[in-house]
């Protein structure tokens, strides 16, 4: 990554690579000590360590954390002031901004860089001619790109509702609110004594393009004093390379986002074949431990569901997780029948809200940390009735 100082995209592969050779061992023990150790996914061996750990015991019920998942994007348009606001009016602990790149690098609010889905850019006659086709991550995509936009002329756009069918009382709020800087979501936060718990979305596609995602964040954190924080910010990402360089430059707690299927894409694209599967064993999680203070693993990486989805038996994850210093923060919880398992659905409605509530309780019982969730209020009331031994 750019950050490396002096040497980029280098790794730690190569440095460690060079510290055997020159003080441990001969060069073949050494290329087989990195073999081994690119197996497990260990590109990274040194780093600041872990600012967080998990508290003896585990997270007490009343500090499982609340974190606002796009804001309250249950309720509004997502990543926009008014669902970060409510969110917090809700109670959550942290309110949590993807972020992307403009194409003069300032770091904005959206889940993707291509912004169809979210935005009214499509109803914009000025930019039509701005719609393309990328590979962003492997993946052809077909539409307008923050990247290709000045903050100036995204500022112009408004947000939309992503999910209308299944969210159509959010789609009033259509056309009424802008794409948020990073630093609007900052401000917002500091001034209502809530954390941030921002994700790097796409980083090895936005280096790829000279938009480097971490430089703007580290000096976004440093600036309003929240890079040496340890409960005031969490950062997030599905990929691994960025963290370890993080961990290096700033102190703040690190989450490893570890999504249910799949694998890192900065591994992808370097050919290392470490997957998320592979992450959640307990070597996976303690490799992770060695750069990260917590993992976010998709929900059913805890609690698995049959084909049907009805839940099974809780996995080994948390303890795993515990047992290596992690915390973890499970998403997401979202109260509406299509994202619940079918053990807490009220109906065959796909937009009815089931039993949240039931699910919620049900994760706390198995010892999670922190929740991001859609519906905020929900998850404060839920944790606010929880009974630790009832519910187990
Ligand atoms: O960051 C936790 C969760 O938000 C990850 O999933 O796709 O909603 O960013 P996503
Ligand atoms: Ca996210």
């Amino acid at each position: 990554m750019p950050l490396t100082p002096g040497a980029p995209d280098v790794g730690l592969l190569d440095n460690l690579a060079r510290l055997s050779h020159r003080v441990v061992a001969p060069r073949r023990i050494a290329v087989l000590v990195l073999a081994v150790l690119l197996a497990a996914g260990i590109q990274a061996g040194v780093g600041a360590a872990p600012v967080l750990a998990v508290p003896p015991g585990g997270t007490a019920a009343a500090d499982i954390l609340v974190i606002g998942h796009r804001g309250a994007s249950g309720y509004r348009p997502e990543h926009t002031i008014a669902a970060y606001d409510l969110a917090i009016r809700m109670g959550a602990d942290y309110i949590e901004p993807d972020l992307v790149s403009t194409k003069d690098g300032v770091l904005v609010a959206r889940h993707e860089n291509e912004i169809s889905g979210t935005t009214n850019v499509a109803d914009h006659p000025e930019f039509a001619a701005r719609k393309t086709t990328k590979l962003i991550d492997g993946v052809s995509l077909t539409g307008w790109f923050t990247e290709d936009f000045t903050l100036a002329e995204l500022k112009t756009l408004r947000a939309i509702e992503r999910i209308p069918d299944i969210r159509q009382q959010n789609t009033i709020y259509n056309g009424r609110f802008q794409v948020p800087t990073l630093q609007e979501v900052i401000d917002l936060a500091l001034s209502r004594g809530v954390g941030i718990y921002p994700e790097t979305k796409h980083p090895t596609y936005f280096d790829s393009i000279g938009l480097s995602l971490e430089e703007p964040l580290v000096a976004a954190l440093r600036a309003n004093d929240l890079d040496d924080a340890s409960d005031e910010v969490f950062v997030q990402s599905f990929e691994t390379t960025n963290l370890r360089e993080l961990n290096r430059l700033i102190n703040v707690p690190l989450v490893q986002l570890i999504a249910g299927s799949g694998a890192p894409y900065d591994l992808v694209a370097r050919g290392i074949p470490v997957t998320y599967n592979s992450m959640v064993t307990r070597r996976g999680v303690a490799v992770i431990a060695t750069y990260a203070d917590g993992i976010g693993p998709d929900k059913n990486r805890v609690i698995p569901r049959d084909a049907a989805g009805f839940l099974l038996e809780p996995t080994a994850l948390v303890n795993n997780a515990h047992n290596v210093g992690l915390v973890v923060h499970p998403y997401t919880f979202r109260a509406e029948n299509t994202f619940l398992p079918a053990d807490f659905r009220s109906s065959d409605d796909p937009a009815e809200y089931g039993d949240l509530i039931g699910e919620l309780h049900l994760f706390f019982s198995v010892g999670v940390d922190g929740v991001f969730t859609d519906n905020p209020d929900i998850a404060v009331y839920a944790r606010a009735i929880f009974q630790p031994a009832a519910a187990a």
